[in-house]
């Protein structure tokens, strides 16, 4: 935390964490300082394609942010501690939003390559949790509350700005299933069964972390791959960076738009 402040001393209002597809919202900050994670204490290092392993501390939309460009996930082999050490600085330096975004297999046959969905609800499908072992009583309770980690007037600004903006955006479950292999067809099946509408690899030890905290939490997700378990299609990361880059304009305009018309 005092690396951070050493470097930038403002409050930010938001941390943003930019998952695959998110990456061209960073180029909309206006950035004034950037620092690696190799030069933060304790930050674990991003070793995934596409993901730089930087913190951009900025304004954005006329808000404080603290940007993580580059996420850390759990198949990275990074402990589910490590994966949200960033999102305990972020609420230790005054963030009280966390908007996580991310790519994700579309489940829900409704859904089309490149759509956004509005994450309001998750599955946790780690078995893990940020939250094992002797709780902090300093960072949050014992049994934190997750009847609403997404806040509901956050999903209906983003829903209402996917709207006006012409971008088709979806409200639905996102299962954290820990990777790093794609799942199959019977993984596929049996998730949809358990209610999911899309799955990926991350988001969800951020967001029990953030809910700990006390922020209020928005996630957004770009469905990169249909994962009809009948007729499944081969899929690779190029294939989801590739879909995530064709979707990232809306979400990253979805983005400014919530982050414009929240109250002070
Ligand atoms: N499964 C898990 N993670 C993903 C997928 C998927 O189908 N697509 C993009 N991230």
């Amino acid at each position: 935390m005092a690396a951070i402040r050493r470097r930038w001393a403002p409050e930010p209002a938001a941390g943003i964490v930019l998952g695959t597809g998110l990456h061209p919202l960073a180029a909309r900050v206006a950035v004034e300082a950037e620092l690696d994670y190799a030069a933060l204490p304790h930050f674990p290092r991003s070793t995934v394609a596409g993901h730089a392993g930087r913190l951009l501390c900025g304004t954005l939309c006329g808000r404080r942010v603290l940007v993580m460009e580059g996420r850390l996930h759990r198949y990275e082999g990074w402990s589910m501690a490590e994966v949200t050490y960033p999102i305990r600085v972020m609420r230790a330096l005054g963030c009280e939003l966390l908007v996580v975004s991310n790519a994700s297999g579309g489940l829900n046959p409704a859904f089309a390559a490149g759509d956004v969905m509005v994450i309001e609800d998750h599955l946790n499908l780690f078995f893990d949790s940020p939250l094992f072992g002797i709780n902090d009583d300093a960072l949050g309770p014992r049994f934190p509350d997750m009847s609403a980690p997404y806040d509901r007037e956050l999903v209906a600004a983003a829903l209402a700005a996917a709207r006006r903006l012409g971008c088709t955006a979806h409200q639905g479950v996102y299962a954290g299933f820990t990777g790093p292999s794609f799942e199959t067809r019977a993984e596929y099946r049996m998730l949809r069964r358990l209610g999911a509408d899309a799955v990926g690899m991350s988001t969800v030890p951020e967001v029990i972390a953030a809910r700990h905290g006390g922020m209020r939490v928005l996630g957004l997700s770009v469905i990169t791959n249909l994962c009809r378990p009948d007729c499944l299609a081969a899929t690779g990361h190029e294939a989801v960076l590739a879909a995530a880059a064709g979707a990232s304009r809306g979400m990253t305009r979805i983005v400014e738009s919530v982050l414009a018309g929240l109250a002070d």
